[in-house]
């Protein structure tokens, strides 16, 4: 059957069959040859979008406004509404929805993104919530699929860090949807919700993919790409003492790198990334507990084998297909 994602919410990638998600990662593909060949596009024109952020962003924001322009759609950035302050969650959602064609929202809650896309009637895209980033997903794996040579169902992806938070469980989604290996490092208070993992390894039976999980870095043996986040993300700032503890030991160092026994293992990371000291809140998480690089070593940013700015770059391919397919004419 063909694919038709015509006014469809991405709210999180569980939501979208695996033929769905391959869809939009080709023509996410076919979307940035053509930007590199020099057409501008009209897939959008005339379009409205609105992108709503409770939450920090330079990515997100900059990928969805760029990729709206350059398929000819107008955009509204909104950070000081009225929602849920002064008016509901659904009459702003109504509101919205009188105006525009498409709804970007950032923020804290899942459940503020699934009301947004119940009262809308227009497509809703979820550019992170605490419980996932599906859009960074898509931009990972287009990523893998540009600097891997192999078919994604024989990638063994690991992700070492913070394996409960948006980013592991978005990482798990996608792989268990794809058919990749994808293994979890993390110490085990870390470790995702066991429902969700239980959900991801029932859907891998079928779809051929492995969820794995260990305390062990060496499971990093084999893999093909190894993938890091914050160790605290937005809204948890409160547990950088205890983070720093617990995943001291999962920083992704060059030793890491090497334990991969694959010279050619990728790193990805969905950034910003506290790999330095050239930012306000490195320097202060460096002054109170002497930690000069977190999640991963700056040698490490910057080798070779560090795609992260492919991947950024990527984001802006992979929202364009997204509000392509699901809000284009
Ligand atoms: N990766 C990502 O979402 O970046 P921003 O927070 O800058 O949008
Ligand atoms: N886990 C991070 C991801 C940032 C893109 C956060 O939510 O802050």
């Amino acid at each position: 059957m063909p694919v038709n994602l015509k006014g469809r919410s991405l709210l999180t990638l569980k939501d979208f069959t695996p033929d769905e998600i391959r869809y939009l990662l080709n023509l996410a593909a076919d979307l940035k040859a053509k930007k590199r060949s020099g057409v501008r596009g009209d897939l959008l024109a005339g379009k409205n979008i609105v992108l709503l952020f409770e939450k920090t962003s330079t990515r997100t924001r900059c990928a969805f406004e760029v990729a709206a322009y350059d398929e000819g759609a107008n955009v509204t950035f909104l950070s000081n509404s009225q929602m849920g302050k002064k008016e509901s969650l659904e009459d702003t959602a109504k509101v919205l929805g009188r105006f525009y064609d498409g709804i970007e929202f950032r923020g804290f809650k899942q459940e503020t993104v699934e009301l947004l896309a119940k009262h809308a009637g227009v497509p809703v895209w979820n550019g992170l919530t605490d419980l996932y980033h599906p859009t960074q997903v898509l931009a990972d794996c287009l990523t893998i699929m540009e600097n891997i040579a192999k078919p994604l169902n024989k990638v063994k992806l690991v992700y070492v860090g913070d394996a409960r938070n948006n980013m592991g469980n978005s990482l798990m989604i996608i792989s268990a949807k794809l058919g990749m290996h994808f293994v979890g490092i993390a110490p085990k208070a870390l470790f995702p919700e066991e429902g969700l993992v239980n959900e991801m390894r029932e859907l891998a039976k079928v779809t051929g993919a492995k969820i794995e999980f260990s305390e062990d870095i060496a499971a990093v043996d084999g893999a093909d790409a190894i993938y890091t986040d914050v160790w605290v993300s937005v809204g948890e700032e409160a547990q950088f003492e205890e983070r720093i503890k617990l995943l001291t030991p999962y920083r992704v160092t060059m030793d890491m790198m090497k334990a991969t026994h694959n010279p050619d293992c990728i790193f990805l990371h969905c950034l910003p990334s506290f790999h330095d000291l050239e930012t306000s809140v490195g320097r202060e998480i460096y002054e109170k507990y002497g930690v000069a690089e977190q999640e991963v070593t700056d040698e490490v940013f910057r080798c070779p084998q560090s795609k992260v700015f492919d991947e950024a770059e990527n984001r802006m391919h992979t929202i364009k297909a997204v509000m392509v397919a699901t809000a284009g004419r």
